[in-house]
């Protein structure tokens, strides 16, 4: 594989992450601190200890990319950083690492949109894969993010040049998922321990609201998240559980029922809406991006609905669909392809967004 080497660095959020990428595709490092245990104290992200902890890591993690790299700084052609969507001090600690990097060491730096990025990981290779098993879109796609902190459909006719198709217009997905696995006294983050929990009740008939809200592309979670609350109050009053200590736990069995239940609906209006949106846009491929896309339920839908469909799916290993540098790389690949450079002025956009409609 050919194309820029680029060091690629992200921090919007909880993941302290730096990887090696050469054009745009090929990994050759990449390094993630997770934040998730120390999150997983106060049950979401304190955006302060957040920003501390990435102070904290990302030296570390910028040394342990080098030691996986078999590269050096003059393979190195520009600094890709993620400058927004996300929280403004976890963004500053990236940018100012960048900028300084990029000074000392005369390099361009690059500005990521960490949406861009989410998009672009379904084509990374990992080191020893063969890249045909990861061929280069074919436009239009129809993509789908569905992260901690967005959720939205957009029709890409190349890369790079997106439009809005719908939104969430109250909570993210995996909001949501978070939200919900807390109320069931799941662990943090809430998706992955939801998914675990729903195994045991595949297939049960337990139904949840859909919002549909008409024609549009648009979702939203907070009437879903509502009922949860209900049906899961409604449940422990029947095992006889105490409000007052969220430490009693409802029984497993009916833990199971209410995770699949909220599961199966969030995947439902998720595929359903995105394979509209494949046909009406005449879309050549599905893409899905961003963290909840590790979800094995929606992994498979949205598989089983492209193949029917006649499309192929673009979708990253799970490793590849949460925060990660790689994906910075890859969308940091485009960028400095279309010759752009950002300055050492380069300031946080914590609420930037992908595209217009
Ligand atoms: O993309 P990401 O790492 O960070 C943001 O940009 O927000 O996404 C994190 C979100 C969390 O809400 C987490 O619960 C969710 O992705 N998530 C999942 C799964 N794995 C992570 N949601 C559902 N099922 C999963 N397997
Ligand atoms: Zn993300």
């Amino acid at each position: 594989m050919s194309g820029p080497l680029l060091l690629a660095i992200e921090s919007s959020c909880d993941e302290t992450a730096i990887a090696l990428v050469e054009g745009g595709r090929q990994i050759h490092a990449n390094v993630v601190a997770s934040q998730v245990a120390l999150h997983a104290a106060t049950g979401g992200i304190v955006p302060e200890v957040a920003a501390r902890a990435h102070l904290r890591w990302i030296v570390p993690v910028l040394e342990a990319a080098w030691a996986d790299a078999g590269v050096s700084w003059t393979d190195v052609d520009g600094i890709a950083v993620t400058y927004g969507p996300g929280l403004a001090g976890s963004l500053l600690v990236g940018i100012n690492f960048a900028k300084a990097l990029a000074h000392v060491r005369s390099k361009p730096l690059i500005a990521v949109n960490h949406l861009e990025g989410h998009v672009e990981a379904g084509w990374l290779v990992d080191p020893g894969q063969d890249p045909t098993e990861r061929p280069e879109p074919l436009f239009p796609v129809v993509a789908l993010v569905v992260s901690g902190g967005h959720t939205f459909l957009a029709e890409m006719r190349d890369h790079g040049t997106y439009r809005l198709l719908g939104q969430t217009v109250d909570d993210a997905a995996g909001e949501a998922f978070d939200k919900v696995g807390r109320l069931l006294g799941l662990d943090y983050p809430g998706g992955p321990a939801i998914q675990r929990a729903a195994e045991a009740a595949i297939g049960r008939d337990v139904r949840f609201p859909r919002a549909w809200l008409g024609d549009s592309y648009d979702f939203s979670f907070s009437g879903l998240k509502t009922a949860a609350r209900r049906r899961i109050a409604e449940a422990r009053v029947e095992a006889r559980l105490p409000d007052d200590d969220p430490a009693a736990r409802l029984p497993d069995a009916v833990v199971a029922e209410l995770a699949y239940g909220f599961q199966d609906a969030v995947v439902d209006v998720l595929a359903t809406k995105t394979m509209r949106a494949a046909a009406e846009i005449g879309a050549r491929a599905v893409v899905i991006g961003g963290g909840v896309a590790a979800n094995a339920a929606l992994r498979a839908r949205i598989e089983h609905d492209a193949a029917a469909a006649g499309l192929p799916v673009v979708v990253p290993r799970p490793g590849l669909c949460t925060d990660n540098g790689a994906m910075i790389g890859a969308a940091g690949a485009r960028r400095y392809a279309a010759g752009e450079r950002a300055g050492l002025d380069l300031d946080a956009r914590p609420s930037l967004p992908l595209a217009a409609r």
